[in-house]
């Protein structure tokens, strides 16, 4: 166990780590950030930060020396500065897992290596036949590069022999993932935590909501049956282990009409659809982490209220002419009702796209938070 007023380090400085900071620092450990760019929302309210590339090993050799553990809040961080650091510090998870997760074909292969429910898929490496592949999963499909892709960034959705064409010249010189479109009733996701000692904890399941790509509203709890509710727990909770996670993982899940789960993608560290359990939950996720990291006793995920929904709060919602930034979100608005929590991420620059901040709102049922979510958002 690493004792509160020990050092936990977080590779990756944006909101996630900002969240995961307030957490451990009200447990009374110190939190050490570790961020390429020097104006960052984790930065600002941790005890220390040091601002190098994730591939300066004598800077990261510094930094996770001065840790009792290390975790992440960003999975795209390149592996093998760890993997030579491996045996300087303690890593959670380890860098296998990271290793993984950041790549489509790497994650989509070992869904199927361990036969875990996936969208069947077909891969095409740089210079490979990418029409084949298309036709090899057929249309509609959808066409992903393997990595660094977030947001729907990197993604083409494939429907006809024009939309064809155009995914084989634009993913030229890319690796590339084909995936079958899933007709998806809904999205969900679970967030599961787990310790050294093998013991996991999953966070009741998520309805997620995407508007062009990016989360746009999670509901909580998902408005499907309990029983999808537990097969999609039990799920996430048989990945956690198989995959020898030590932290948080995240995984995002497709429910089709027919009742299949199938896995879309996963992520080792918090997740933007378990930001509602800072409001409506015993432990928040970020709590969670912190807790699993440190191999303390993990926290209940019971929900504090019936319902609740989480907004994400885009740079979209500042007044904008043209290009030009001219006015903020109406606060007030959203202050002003007493269901509602505003949390925003210290972010001096809105763009279109970026995250700036979201809201959660409690209910009595989703359907309810979700109408409140909604008129709270306009209001903004
Ligand atoms: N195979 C698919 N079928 C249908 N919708 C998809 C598929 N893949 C992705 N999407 C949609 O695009 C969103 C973003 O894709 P995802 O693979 O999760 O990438 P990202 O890394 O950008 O989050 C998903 O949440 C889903 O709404
Ligand atoms: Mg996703």
């Amino acid at each position: 166990m690493i004792s509160p007023g020990k050092t936990l380090g977080v590779l990756g400085g944006g909101q996630l780590g900002r969240m995961f900071a307030h957490a451990a620092e009200r447990l009374g450990y110190r939190v050490h950030i570790y961020e390429p760019s020097t104006d960052s929302p984790a930065a600002e309210v941790s005890a220390h930060a040091v601002h190098a590339p994730y591939t300066d090993l004598a800077e990261l050799e510094a930094f996770v020396r001065g840790c009792a553990a290390v975790t992440y809040e960003f999975e795209n961080i390149p592996t093998g500065p760890l993997w030579q650091l491996e045996n300087a510090a303690v890593y959670h998870p380890k860098w296998q897992v990271l290793e993984i997760a950041q790549n489509r074909l790497r994650e989509k292969t070992w869904l199927r290596k361990n036969d875990f429910p996936h969208v069947p898929f077909a891969e095409c490496e740089v210079g490979g036949d990418l029409a084949a592949a298309i036709r090899s999963i057929g249309l509609p499909c959808v066409v992903k590069t393997a990595d660094f892709g977030y947001d729907g960034k990197g993604q083409l959705k494939v429907a006809d022999e024009a939309s064809l064409a155009k995914a084989v010249s634009s993913f030229q010189g890319h690796r590339a993932v084909v995936e079958r479109w899933v007709d998806f009733k809904c999205e969900l996701s679970v967030i599961v935590a787990r310790t050294a000692a093998g013991v996991a904890r999953s966070f009741p399941v998520a309805e997620n909501i995407h508007t062009r790509h990016i989360l746009d509203f999670s509901i909580l709890p998902a408005r499907v049956a309990p029983e999808i509710q537990d097969r999609a727990r039990a799920l996430a909770e048989s990945i956690a282990e198989r995959i020898g996670l030590v932290g948080l993982l995240a995984v995002e899940l497709f429910l089709t009409d027919r009742g299949e789960i199938l896995v879309n993608e996963m992520a080792p560290r918090p997740h933007n659809s378990g930001h509602w359990s800072l409001d409506a939950c015993v432990t928040s996720q970020f709590e969670q982490h912190v807790r699993a990291v440190a191999g303390l006793p993990l926290g209940d995920v019971g929900m504090t209220a019936p319902a609740a929904v989480m907004v994400n709060i885009l740079g979209d919602a500042w007044k904008w002419s043209g290009d030009r930034c001219v006015g903020e979100p109406d606060w007030a608005a959203l202050l002003a009702e007493p269901r509602a929590h505003l949390h925003l991420y210290g972010k001096k620059e809105p763009r279109p796209g970026r995250k700036m901040g979201h809201f959660t709102v409690t209910a009595a049922t989703p359907d309810a938070a979700l109408e409140l979510a909604r008129r709270l958002k306009a209001a903004l």
